[in-house]
């Protein structure tokens, strides 16, 4: 190889290293990308080539070492320069009033400045620059030696492997915390899930897990994250003279630093400051333990100096543990609305979180089986935020030998005695007892009941649970049933069963308000919207929105009742497990008894109304036929017999299918579904269906000659208004729409139109001024205002 080859080679290797570098920066420090992914791969690629035919043009702060390095036989140690000290901690607001005073009286000053941030729940890592390179990383170790794990401290991707600087220090040690992001912890968890092997049971123990790999290629492939906040030896450089400085000078050399850092007074600033971040706690992408707090002046710092192996200057102010230990003392069930089947760890009380935990959900029998909890077992339970409580892993270590049994999901509903059943491709179980189970009997009047839900203000648990115990009501529609005595009644053996004697008893009298308000409130609750009641009934699959849906376009109850699953199916968001799972519903006798039942006794849903005008197009013969789930018979193939004038009615009396040019085998499955029985019937009925609707739906758009054009208005027109415009546009038969695609047929522009018309543009998309939609349209301008 000549001479200017390799200096072609070497200035082409820089380039790429030095561009490379300022991409990587941009994208996992400062959040800002500033080229593609596969135009990064491709340079990056580049680099490998050049690098592999010329070894010598690997440069200290190559991105291609980041990639991991072959397995270490072990971690070398390595001794700090300058301790890795720790921070004292403080829980109470009283804890910080000792520690400002502390650091008042130390200064004999007044307020002081401090500077606050986060404290990172992950590890902390020394990372040695000399020269500003990345030369050596260590971990923190027991503060005094930690280990060496500098190759995989490289595939680190947003710790700059160069400094910033055209004159950094001879030697900088940044301190700072390696961690795992929620989201990428996650996702491979997930991974790992999927590959059979272990999960990590947080984040912190993921990062720790990576971060100790001898094969910093594995590293390399686990997305680790730092952030940096303080600094041990320091050569060729003056400090900077406050914390907050310090940070500012780490952003400035391309380390990536936390964005809640924050300076604040005294010790009102630092309550606020916890006040705050705990509040966003749950919302951060990554986990925090606490906040910390750092007198920001370095010369406060230097007066009040370190006691022991912590700085006097520092205080960590922990949040409440998220996580603890504890032991399950049993393992129960719960049975849900649907029957859904849920384990329960019942757990010696553990302060967690804020609270007294006793009872953790496992999900499910899977869940339990992959955790293998068992009773008796030490685990790690977790309550983050207002998150139900949950048991995260066994401590095996700690698991008594010979072990406890494996655990095993009743076969039986503990509470009705059904079977437990589990559907294959199902990760619940369920009890079948249906509402003959209580338990579910109970949940189904709770979700009822419900605020988003009929709204029955007062039925809270208990007079639920009371209820459905003392046999006051079987199904929700007893509830309007109830008459002041059964509720007395009810309560009379509510308090006997738990001894307890009311004080009204004890007088001679007997309480009787409280049964006033739940009957008023039961008959307040009548006449709900139409979505909310079908929400109510706790059709499963059936949340607010497609509740929501159903009202909106089927505007009736009694149509819902008896849509069939076709015309559901068309609807939009509806999908076919939720339509099938409509339509079973309402055919199901019991659920019918329920719901004649309910209106019976004046339950009425308000505000009905015909079908959505936007019915029309969804009743296209195509999608309707398509949306029978005809074997084969896709959309395509539907227009195909559709467009031969082969209507539903005329397909329900067909026996011949192979004359339409459909392809035999569509042939064949058609005639083959035909020949079930009950889908004629089917078919006709969904014809007439769609007869009757079309029959009902508000007055037909203008046919005219804008029929099937979509304009879209945008911007302030010379001399109308947008409605005025779109009036003009739909008494032509044309249709106006919020947003442009390419789907659309005009963008109507006036003044100040703006991303509609960057948009027309890029589309490709006819564009027109008021003159033009007037000349189209074929009328003249609107008269001129009166003056
Ligand atoms: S400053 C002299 N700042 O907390 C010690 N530490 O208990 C200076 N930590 O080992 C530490 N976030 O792992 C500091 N913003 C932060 C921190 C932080 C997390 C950890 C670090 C350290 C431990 C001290």
């Amino acid at each position: 190889m000549n001479d200017t080859s390799h200096q072609d080679g070497a200035a082409r290797a820089a380039w790429l290293t030095a561009e490379l570098n300022r991409h990587l920066h941009a994208y996992h420090v400062l959040d800002a990308p500033t080229i593609p992914d596969a135009e990064y791969d491709r340079l990056f690629a580049e680099l490998q080539a050049l690098e592999a035919a010329q070894p010598e043009l690997q440069a200290t702060d190559s991105p291609t070492l980041r990639v991991g390095a072959p397995p270490l036989p072990q971690f070398e140690q390595i001794t700090h320069t300058v301790p890795m000290l720790s921070l004292n901690n403080g829980f109470s607001d009283e804890d910080i009033e000792n520690f400002d005073r502390r650091v008042r009286d130390g200064l004999g000053d007044g307020e002081v400045e401090y500077a606050a941030e986060v404290k990172y729940d992950g590890l902390a890592i020394n990372l040695r620059y000399v020269d500003g390179v990345l030369s050596q990383a260590a971990t923190r170790g027991d503060g005094y030696t930690g280990e060496d794990v500098t190759a995989n401290i490289r595939t680190v991707r947003s710790i700059p492997l160069r400094l910033n600087s055209a004159t950094p220090p001879a030697v900088l040690d940044v301190r700072g915390e390696v961690l795992m992001f929620k989201s990428d912890f996650a996702a491979m968890n997930a991974r790992q899930r999927a590959a059979g092997n272990k999960e990590f049971v947080n984040p912190r123990n993921a990062a720790a897990g990576s971060l100790r790999q001898l094969d910093s290629r594995v590293t390399a492939e686990r997305k680790l994250s730092f952030f940096a906040y303080g600094v041990g030896a320091l050569e060729g450089a003056e400090l900077p003279d406050s914390h907050s400085a310090l940070l500012a000078w780490f952003q400035q050399l391309g380390l990536p630093v936390a964005r809640e850092a924050d300076v604040v007074q005294g010790l009102d600033g630092l309550l606020g400051y916890y006040r705050r971040i705990g509040a966003e706690r749950s919302a951060m992408p990554y986990e925090i333990d606490g906040v910390v707090y750092k007198a920001n002046r370095l010369r406060d710092q230097r007066a009040l100096g370190f006691v022991s192996r912590a700085p006097r200057f520092a205080l960590a102010h922990k949040f409440p543990a998220e996580e603890a230990l504890t032991t399950v003392l049993a393992i129960e069930v719960q049975v849900g609305r649907t029957g859904a089947i849920t384990p329960v760890a019942r757990l010696a009380p553990v302060f967690v979180g804020g609270v007294t935990v006793t009872n953790a959900t496992l999900h499910n029998e899977d869940e339990v089986l992959r955790k293998d909890v068992r009773v008796g077992d030490t685990v790690i339970v977790r309550r983050a935020g207002d998150v139900i409580p949950e048991v995260l892993a066994v401590v095996l270590e700690k698991r008594a030998q010979p072990g406890p049994p494996r655990y095993e999901l009743p076969k039986r509903c503990p509470v009705c005695d059904s079977h437990v059943v589990r559907e294959v491709d199902e990760a619940i179980a369920r009890c079948s007892g249906g509402l003959f189970c209580s338990a579910q009997r109970k949940e189904a009047i709770r979700h009822f009941a419900g605020r988003r839900m009929m709204d029955i203000e007062g039925l809270g648990d208990r007079y639920i649970d009371n209820l459905v115990e003392y046999g006051k009501v079987h199904r929700v529609a007893d509830l309007y049933l109830l008459t002041m005595d059964e509720l007395l009644d009810m309560k009379r053996l509510a308090d006997e069963r738990d001894g307890s004697t009311p004080e009204t008893v004890v007088q001679g009298k007997v309480a009787t308000k409280w049964a006033d308000n739940l009957l008023e409130a039961i008959a307040a609750s009548k006449k709900p919207p139409l979505e909310r009641l079908l929400f109510a009934l706790g059709i499963r699959h059936v949340g607010e929105s497609t509740a929501k849906t159903l009202a909106e376009w089927l505007g009736r109850f009694e149509l819902v009742r008896r849509a069939p699953v076709a015309l559901l199916r068309v609807l939009p968001d509806i999908g076919g497990t939720v339509a099938v799972s409509i339509a079973e519903f309402f055919a199901e006798p019991r659920n019918q008894e329920a719901i004649d039942a309910l209106l019976a006794q004046g339950v009425a849903p308000q505000g009905e109304h015909a079908p959505s005008a936007h019915l029309r197009e969804q009743l296209d013969p195509v999608k309707l036929l398509a949306a029978l789930a005809i074997p084969k018979l896709t959309e395509p193939r539907s227009r195909q017999l559709i467009e031969q004038g082969v209507t539903l009615d005329k397909l329900a009396g067909l026996t011949i299918f192979n004359v339409w040019g459909l392809p035999p085998a569509v042939a064949q499955a058609l005639e083959e579904w035909m020949a079930l029985p009950g889908s004629r019937e089917q078919v006709r009925a969904l014809a007439a269906l769609r007869e009757e609707l079309l029959a009902q739906l508000p007055a037909a758009a203008q046919q005219g000659p804008m029929t099937g054009k979509t304009f879209v208005l945008t911007g302030t027109l010379p001399n109308m208004s947008r409605d005025e415009a779109a009036e003009l546009v739909e008494a032509a038969g044309g249709k106006v729409a919020g947003s442009v695609s390419k789907k659309t047929s005009y963008v109507v522009a006036g003044a100040e139109a703006g991303s509609k018309l960057s948009k027309a543009q890029e589309l490709g998309v006819a564009i027109l001024d008021e003159a033009g939609l007037l000349a189209l349209l074929n009328v003249g301008a609107p008269p001129a205002a009166a003056e």
